[in-house]
């Protein structure tokens, strides 16, 4: 069936691209307002864009049509911010803090988050997320009225010691840190606990595989 995005409406539009574009991880992100009011939100609208410079993206909205969500706001009076990821342990405590509360309404207290002080940054981040990256604005490019995809560069990363498996060579046990993904709808969400293998072919292998078909 074609959707024809020019003759949909934006709320339509949204429904299919977050019915279909899955899973999406979740930055979970502490930033600070001007006065050093805490602030915690979770993004699914949310990846990583380059390697070097180290960079994550994440779209956000508007709370109504000009109030633009107080992490857009925080991150763009103040430059910094903390993604942390988000595990199966925390998910509940990252569904509190999506409630939509007033601005000043310091979210990581509502859900009873413990914070940990950054290296590079003055928002916390937070202490039982397995993952947590500390994050300097690079760029905030609006899209439309309502929305702006924050591009940040990773200055630090923090991962859970017991998920490390090689600290020199950076091997993570990435299935230890049972991170979760959003999936469809209001609240269906993913576990990333149903792996499977598939190694990357070298393209000599692919050449060779050619020619052992043509010599049948
Ligand atoms: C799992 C999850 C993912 C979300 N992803 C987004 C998103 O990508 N963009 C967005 O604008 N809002 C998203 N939201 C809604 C915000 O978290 C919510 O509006 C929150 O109140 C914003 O808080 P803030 O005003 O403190 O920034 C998401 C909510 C949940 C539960």
């Amino acid at each position: 069936m074609l959707f024809d995005f020019a003759t949909i409406p934006a709320r339509e539009r949204y429904k299919l691209m977050v019915s279909t574009i899955v899973p999406r991880p979740i930055a979970w992100i502490v930033t600070q307002d001007l006065q050093g009011q805490l602030n915690a939100a979770p993004f699914s609208f949310f990846n990583g864009f380059a390697g070097d410079p180290p960079v994550v993206g994440i779209g956000i909205g508007s709370h109504d049509a000009g109030r633009p969500k107080d992490t857009r706001r925080n991150i763009r009076d103040t430059g910094q911010f903390v993604v942390n990821l988000v595990s199966e342990e925390v998910r509940e405590r990252m569904n509190i803090t999506a409630i939509e509360f007033e601005r000043g309404v310091s979210e990581p207290h509502e859900a009873g988050l413990a914070t940990v002080a950054s290296v590079h940054v003055k928002p916390p981040r937070i202490a039982d997320s397995p993952v947590s990256m500390e994050c300097e604005l690079m760029q905030i490019v609006e899209l439309g009225k309502e929305s702006g995809l924050v591009l940040g560069r990773i200055l630090a990363m923090h991962v859970r010691d017991e998920a490390v498996i090689d600290p020199v060579k950076h091997h993570i046990d990435t299935p230890q840190l049972k991170l979760i993904g959003r999936m469809h709808g209001a609240g269906w969400y993913a576990r990333t606990s149903d792996l499977f293998r598939m190694d990357r072919i070298p393209r000599d292998a692919w050449k060779l595989r050619d020619t052992k078909l043509e010599s049948k």
